[in-house]
C-alpha cells in the first residue's frame, strides 16, 4: 500500500553497479550482485522504503566496474517483491521512446503497476562516445529528453497518438494494452540546471537533485514550483542524502571521516574532472555539481551535504526540516545496505513519523 501524501516519502538506491555509493576504500558491505539485491529490496520493503531508484551505466569509470542494465534489473527486482516501486534509470538517445513505453508498459502489466522511470539527460560523454551514440550540446540533451517525455506520456494516454518533434515523430500510434497506471507511469528526471528545472516544471512528475542544505534547496524548490505553477504543471521533489545513522553522533562522524580519509582519490579527481566537463557545458557554466568540494564528490551525488549523518533522533528532525522546505521524498544511499536499511526502518523511519503526526497537531502560525 502507498503512503499518504502527507507523509514524506523513501527510496534508496539501487547497487546494480559495482563500488557501492562512495568512492572508497572504506569496506562496503554492499554487494552489485542480484541475490543482494532481491534481499536488500525485500528488507527496504519490509521497513517502509516506498522507491527503489536503478541506475543506468554503459561504461566502467572511478569503481564501477561491473553494471547490470537498468530496466531488465528493475524488473528482476520487481518479480521478487510485492510493494516497492522500482525507478528504472532510462537514456534517451540508446532508447527511442516507441521501445520505452512498450517495454515499461509491459513491465507495469506483469508487476501490478509497480514500475517507474528516471528519464537521464547524461552528463559523461565518454560513455556516450564508448558506445557510438551521438553527444548533442546541454541543452539539447534536455529539448530531446522532454520531446521524450511527452512522447511518452502521449502514447501511454492516447490512442492515434501523432507527434512532430524535433527529434521524435508518431503517427497515428496507438499503444495496447495501455499501462495499468493512470493516469500514466510516474516519470522522475534529475538534474540541476537551469535546462533541467525548466524541463522539470514543464514535463515530469518528479525532480530528483543532488544533496544539499535546506536553505539551498528551498531556492531550487520554489523556483521550480513557481516556474511549474506558470505552466499549470505541478512537479515533486526528491532529494539525495547519504545516510550515517548510529547510535551516537561520535560514531556517525567517525565512519564519515573514514569514508573521507580513505577515499580513492584518483577516482573522486577523474568525476570531478568529469563533472566539471559537464558543468562547463551547461548555458549558465554550472550544474548539477556546480559547488561541490573534493569531499562531496566522495559521493556521488553530493549525499553529504544533506546532512542525514547523526542519531536517528537528528536524522529524524533534519528529514521533517527538509519536508519543511518542500522536499517530498528522501533518496538514500547507505554504506552497508542491508543492514542500514533495517537499522533505517527499526529506528529513524518510526521517529519521523512521530515527528510529522505532532507537526500536524501545532496548528499553523498566521503570518
Ligand atoms: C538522483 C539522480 C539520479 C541520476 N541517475 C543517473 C544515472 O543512473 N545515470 C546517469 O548517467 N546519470 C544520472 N543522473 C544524472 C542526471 O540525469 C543529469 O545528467 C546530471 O544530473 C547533470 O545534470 P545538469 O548538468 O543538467 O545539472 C542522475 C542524477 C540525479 C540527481
Amino acid at each position: 500500500m502507498s503512503q499518504p501524501d502527507s507523509e514524506i516519502k523513501f527510496a534508496y538506491w539501487v547497487p546494480n553497479v559495482s563500488g557501492g555509493l562512495v568512492v572508497s576504500n572504506i569496506e562496503q558491505r554492499t554487494d552489485w550482485s542480484y541475490d543482494y539485491n532481491v534481499r536488500l529490496a525485500q528488507a527496504a520493503e519490509e521497513s517502509g522504503f516506498e522507491y527503489a531508484l536503478t541506475q543506468i551505466r554503459f561504461t566502467a569509470g572511478y569503481n564501477a566496474e561491473n553494471q547490470h542494465e537498468s530496466v531488465s534489473f528493475s524488473h528482476g527486482i520487481l518479480a521478487k517483491t510485492e510493494r516497492l516501486k522500482v525507478i528504472a534509470a532510462i537514456l534517451p538517445g540508446p532508447w527511442k521512446p516507441a521501445l520505452a513505453a512498450k517495454q515499461l508498459a509491459t513491465i507495469d502489466h506483469l508487476t501490478n503497476g509497480r514500475i517507474a522511470i528516471n528519464v537521464v539527460s547524461g552528463w559523461f560523454r565518454g560513455e556516450f562516445d564508448a558506445i557510438g551514440e551521438e553527444w548533442p550540446e546541454h541543452d539539447q540533451r534536455y529539448a530531446r529528453s522532454e520531446e521524450f517525455i511527452r512522447s511518452l506520456k502521449g502514447v501511454w494516454t492516447q490512442d492515434n497518438f501523432s507527434f512532430d518533434g524535433k527529434y521524435y515523430q508518431f503517427k497515428d500510434y496507438t499503444l495496447s494494452p495501455k499501462p495499468l497506471q493512470k493516469p500514466h507511469i510516474e516519470i522522475f528526471q534529475g538534474g540541476s540546471s537551469r535546462a533541467a528545472r525548466d524541463m522539470a516544471s514543464r514535463v515530469s512528475d518528479w525532480y530528483f537533485t543532488n544533496g544539499n542544505t535546506p536553505e539551498e534547496l528551498k531556492k531550487q524548490i520554489d523556483d521550480i514550483r513557481e516556474k511549474a505553477k506558470a505552466n499549470g504543471h505541478s512537479v515533486k521533489v526528491g532529494v539525495n542524502a547519504f545516510v550515517i545513522a548510529r547510535d551516537t553522533e561520535e560514531e556517525a562522524q567517525a565512519v564519515l571521516q573514514e569514508i573521507i580519509d580513505k577515499a580513492n582519490a584518483e577516482a573522486v579527481n577523474a568525476f570531478g574532472d568529469a563533472t566539471r566537463e559537464a558543468g562547463a557545458a551547461t548555458a549558465e557554466g554550472e550544474g548539477n555539481w556546480a559547488k561541490s568540494t573534493f569531499e562531496d564528490l566522495v559521493q556521488y551525488n553530493d549525499g553529504f551535504r544533506t546532512n542525514l549523518i547523526g542519531t536517528p533522533l537528528q536524522i529524524a528532525e533534519r528529514i521533517v526540516e527538509l519536508k519543511r522546505v518542500g522536499v517530498d521524498l528522501i533518496l538514500s544511499g547507505f554504506l552497508h545496505f542491508i543492514e542500514e536499511v533495517e537499522y533505517f526502518g527499526e529506528n529513524v523511519l518510526p521517529l519521523v513519523r512521530e515527528l510529522e503526526t505532532q507537526q500536524q497537531r501545532v496548528p499553523a502560525k498566521s503570518a
